[in-house]
């Protein structure tokens, strides 16, 4: 079994219904924390990690990712003969190497699970990363690199876990809470948005996963799980009868920027960690609570 996790999908395929009409165009992977689109947010945590190929799962309309990762020969030209080289060298060390990003398409939303299973045949058969395009979790360590030390430890599924309020787990992915290890705990149930009252903990699922390949049998089997979709959750719970899966306690911030607030508070967090805007940006907002 190897140890090494070299691959992270991306699924970008979901309609973003929640920022419409700014994602009738545009997806919402591009939308902008401060100046960088969300999705290089979540690419760039890969590869601190370590991730060498970068899977996306794309849909309609999403041809702009694959051009935000490629080279812009025209744009890269004119700043060449303008002299601006801090904006090239800021291209440039956002440029995947060659060869180590993959886009395959999902044709409908039918679900994230579906999502995942359509990069089976880029992944084969070793253990992969998930990483949701739209939760940013700001961290010292990345959430993707504290996660993989927990599989370098076990070399089972692990998925980053938080705690919410408790009032608020039926709008969660929820896991059971087993033994403990380190800042991992074994994971004994898993629930997708359990009826209130029902949770078996507050620990939810945040948007990252490290999964072993044997998931995308049960991912083949496109059983419709909440809200009508092919889940992936579903497909762990199948995997947990034959694996062991940990629930890795992220220790971190994480901006949901699927949701408005989740996506306002990324840019406020963001801007007011960048040197070059905080004061002003500061004073911005002091201004405008003072007037609210
Ligand atoms: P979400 O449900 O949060 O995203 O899925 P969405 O469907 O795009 O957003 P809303 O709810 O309509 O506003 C979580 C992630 O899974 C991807 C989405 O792109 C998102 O990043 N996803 C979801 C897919 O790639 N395919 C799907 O069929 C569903």
């Amino acid at each position: 079994m190897t140890h090494t996790i070299r691959k992270a999908v991306f699924p970008v395929a979901g309609l973003g219904t929640r920022f419409l009409p700014a994602t009738k165009a545009v997806p919402k992977e591009m939308l902008t924390v401060v100046d960088k689109p969300v999705i290089q947010y979540i690419v760039d945590e890969a590869r601190e990690a370590g991730i060498e190929h970068f899977i996306f799962v794309t849909g309609r309309n999403k041809g702009v990712i694959e051009d935000h990762f490629d080279m812009a020969y025209e744009l890269e030209a004119t700043l060449k003969s303008r002299n601006k080289t801090a904006e090239l060298e800021l291209l440039g060390a956002q440029l995947p190497m060659a060869g180590s990003t993959s886009f395959t398409r999902q044709q409908a939303p039918l679900g994230l699970g579906h999502a995942i299973w359509c990069a089976r045949d880029i992944i084969g058969d070793e253990p992969f990363a998930v990483l949701l395009p739209d939760m940013i979790m700001r961290s010292k360590k990345g959430c993707l690199a504290q996660m993989l030390e927990v599989f370098r430890a076990t070399g089972d599924n692990v998925i980053a876990v938080e705690e919410c309020e408790p009032d608020m787990a039926h709008q969660y992915g929820i896991v059971g809470v087993g033994e403990a290890r380190g800042k991992a705990f074994e994971i004994t149930q898993m629930v997708e948005k359990p009826a209130k009252g029902t949770a078996p903990s507050n620990f939810y699922i945040s948007g990252r996963y490290v999964l072993q390949p044997e998931i995308f049998k049960f991912l083949a089997m496109q059983e419709k799980g909440a809200g009508g979709e092919i889940q992936l959750t579903d497909a762990m719970l199948k995997l947990m009868s034959r694996q062991k899966f940990w629930g890795m306690k992220y220790e971190g911030e994480t901006f949901d920027t699927g949701s408005k607030i989740g996506f306002l508070a990324a840019n406020v967090a963001y801007g007011l960690s960048r040197p070059e805007l905080s004061d002003g940006f500061r004073a911005e907002i002091e201004r405008l609570l003072r007037k609210a």
